[in-house]
């Protein structure tokens, strides 16, 4: 009776210790997205745009976020010209200029992001890359304060926003890259 509860409680502990170590090597192969998100400045933006399909490689994520900006940024991209065609207002058409220059700018550096720096290791200009996109939107949605004596209602608040998110997305997936490629 002793020897049977011995040799069952250490068949517990066994299994046990093999669940412990199951966790722990589960969420560094799989919570990469979760990681991505949670450090990117809006989680619940990233977790809604990068799905709930956990199992991919700061590689691939770091990826699909330089492709998804790209998408997004060409997209704002013709809205703006669309803004551009629709309006008289000399001081409007200045401002979209100004981020058709900006989105222009953002739209360069992520064409050649996956292919230049991805692929060759060059991480610290990925992360640069994803940097250089938020401030690119930044300076776009600050365009609408500039003109003085005028305050303009952005248009384009929303389109920012989301450049900025893609752009921080970015950041926080080459983090990831860094430590675990
Ligand atoms: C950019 O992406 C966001 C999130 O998927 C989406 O809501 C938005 O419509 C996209 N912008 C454009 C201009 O398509």
């Amino acid at each position: 009776m002793t020897a049977y509860s011995s040799s069952s409680s250490s068949l517990g502990s066994t299994l046990i210790l093999c669940l412990i170590i199951t966790s722990l090597i589960t969420p560094s192969t799989s919570n990469y997205l979760s990681q991505m998100c949670i450090k990117s400045k809006s989680p619940r933006f990233c977790l809604q745009v990068f799905g709930l399909n956990p199992h991919r490689r700061p590689y691939e994520l770091t990826r699909e976020a330089i492709n998804l900006a790209f998408t997004n940024a060409s997209q704002t991209k013709t809205k703006i010209h669309a803004f551009l065609d629709q309006t008289n207002d000399d001081n409007l058409k200045t401002i979209y200029n100004l981020c058709l220059d900006y989105y222009q700018s953002a739209i360069d550096v992520l064409t050649h992001a996956e292919e230049y720096y991805l692929k060759e290791g060059q991480y610290s200009n990925v992360h640069a890359i994803g940097k250089l996109v938020q401030i690119a939107s930044f300076y776009c949605e600050n365009g609408f304060q500039t003109i003085p004596g005028y305050a303009y209602a952005s248009t384009l608040s929303k389109d920012n926003d989301n450049l900025e998110n893609f752009g921080s997305i970015i950041v926080s997936a080459v983090n990831l890259l860094f430590n675990s490629p």
